[in-house]
């Protein structure tokens, strides 16, 4: 009789054993839960951004093209794609402080005659409460028009998760050699 409870005691034993190792066993997905609710935020971010394709050091430059893009007169002809480290500055001014920079690609999208680019870009805070932290855009953008909207589909650091917008005009632009200089008025909802 003591030497069946003890044979059922070691079965029970590995039988937990047994089920502990397969509810351990890893997975490459985790257990899905609800997700806890944070508390979104707005903010406003202000800033010029500098589009420099002239010069010495240029801050955009033609990495590729198709072969009807040769020959096109515009300064972004279709076809033609830009890889950019652009400074964004607090001011409208060459010497105003950087406060980032704009990193990525931009693609000149539009076979009509309007110029429209389509712009993968990351914005990067460099000083201030922001610095380290960076929001994604992803949107076409039509150059032409005074006033235009972009999309921001996320970010990184403090803007982890953002979604939002910014407004852009164009504070300065030189039609022969496509410099420009851009106010960004952003608007980022974020955690
Ligand atoms: C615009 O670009 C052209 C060509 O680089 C240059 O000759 C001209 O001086 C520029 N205009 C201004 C206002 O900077
Ligand atoms: C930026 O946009 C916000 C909201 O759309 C507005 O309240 C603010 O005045 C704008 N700032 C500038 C400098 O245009």
């Amino acid at each position: 009789m003591k030497k069946n409870m003890e044979i059922t005691r070691l079965q029970t034993g590995l039988l937990v054993l047994f089920l502990a190792a397969i509810s351990a066993r890893s997975e490459y997905y985790s257990k899905t839960t609800p997700r806890v609710q944070l508390k979104e935020k707005v903010t406003n971010l202000h800033f010029f951004l500098f589009d420099i394709l002239s010069g010495k050091k240029p801050s955009a430059v033609e990495v590729a093209h198709a072969n009807i893009t040769i020959g096109d007169q515009s300064a972004t002809p279709f076809g033609s794609v830009y890889a950019i480290d652009d400074p964004l500055r607090e001011g409208p001014h060459p010497n105003s402080k950087v406060i980032g920079n704009a990193r990525g690609l931009y693609v000149s999208a539009s076979q009509d005659a309007d110029l429209c680019l389509v712009m993968y870009i990351d914005y990067g805070f460099t000083t201030g409460r922001y610095k380290g932290s960076s929001i994604s855009v992803f949107s076409r953008n039509p150059v032409t028009e005074r006033q235009r909207e972009v999309a921001v589909v996320g970010g990184r650091g403090q803007f982890k998760m953002a979604r939002g917008f910014a407004k852009l005009k164009t504070h300065y632009l030189n039609v022969t050699n496509g410099d420009a200089i851009i106010e960004y008025n952003v608007t980022v909802f974020h955690y």
